[in-house]
C-alpha cells in the first residue's frame, strides 16, 4: 500500500445517483482508509423522527431528539441508531421521501456536521462522501472530488437499484424524484450540495465503475 494515502483525507461530493457510495467504498478499500457515508447519518436521524412520529417543523422536539440520539458505525462501517443496526431500514421509501427536507433543517446539519468533523479528526485517513464535504465538513481535505452524471444515467441507476429491491418505477417517476431531490439538496440555505472551485470533477455517465475508482486512486497515488 503506498504510504502517501495512509493519512489522506478525501472528500467526495455529488448528487444522488452519481455513483458516490459504491465508488467511495471501493476507494477506501483499495487505499486502506476509513469510509464514512454521511448520507446514512441524515437517513438515520430521519428514521428516528419517523419512529418518534415527529412533526418536522417542531424545532423544540427536534432539538430534544438530537440530544438523545446516538448514531454510530462499527468496524465494518455498519450504521447503528441508538444501538440497533439500521442499514436496511434507512433505505426504506418512507426515509427516502423525508430525508431531503430533514437534511435541510439547520439544527440537524449542525449536529451531524459536528459528528462528521469529530470522526475526521480521530481518523488517520478517511474517504468521506456527501454533499457538503469539501465545502463545510472537511475544507482541509487533501483531495476533493465531485462526481456527476447525466440525469438520464442517474435515473437509470436509481431505477435498477429500486428494481433490485422489488420496487418498479417508470423512468418519468424516477426523473421527477431525482429532480425534486436535486432541487432541495442544492437549493437549501444551509450547506447545500456544492462543487468547490478546487474540486476534481469526474463525470461518471460514460465511465465504468473501475475507471472512476482508478481515476481517484490514481490522483492519490501519483
Ligand atoms: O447520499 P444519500 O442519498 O444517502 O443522501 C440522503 C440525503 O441526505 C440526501 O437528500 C442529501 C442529504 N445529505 C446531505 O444533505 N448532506 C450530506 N453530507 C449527505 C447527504
Amino acid at each position: 500500500m503506498p504510504g502517501k494515502s495512509r493519512n489522506s483525507k478525501i472528500a467526495i461530493d455529488g448528487p444522488a445517483g452519481a455513483g458516490k457510495s459504491s465508488v467511495t467504498k471501493e476507494v477506501a478499500r483499495r487505499l486502506n482508509l476509513r469510509y464514512l457515508d454521511t448520507g446514512a447519518m441524515y437517513r438515520a436521524i430521519t428514521l428516528k423522527l419517523i419512529q418518534e412520529n415527529v412533526d418536522i417543523t417542531d424545532q423544540k422536539l427536534i432539538a430534544e431528539i438530537l440530544k438523545n440520539t446516538n448514531i454510530k458505525f462499527n468496524e465494518q462501517e455498519e450504521i447503528f441508531l441508538d444501538g440497533k443496526p439500521v442499514a436496511a431500514e434507512i433505505r426504506s421509501s418512507a426515509v427516502n421521501q423525508l430525508v431531503s427536507p430533514v437534511s435541510a433543517i439547520p439544527m440537524v446539519r449542525r449536529r451531524l456536521v459536528e459528528m462528521q468533523q469529530a470522526i475526521a479528526k480521530e481518523s488517520k485517513g478517511i474517504v468521506m462522501e456527501g454533499r457538503d464535504i469539501a465545502s463545510i465538513v472537511m475544507p482541509d481535505a487533501d483531495y476533493k472530488i465531485y462526481l456527476d452524471a447525466s440525469i438520464e444515467e442517474r435515473a437509470r441507476r436509481r431505477r435498477k437499484e429500486q428494481l433490485e429491491k422489488g420496487i418498479e418505477m417508470t423512468e418519468l417517476e424516477v426523473i421527477a424524484e431525482i429532480k425534486n431531490r436535486d432541487l432541495i439538496d442544492s437549493g437549501r440555505e444551509d450547506s447545500p450540495l456544492t462543487r468547490v472551485q478546487d474540486a476534481v470533477v469526474i463525470d461518471t455517465t460514460d465511465l465504468a465503475f473501475d475507471e472512476v475508482v482508478d481515476k481517484i486512486t490514481g490522483l492519490v497515488n501519483n
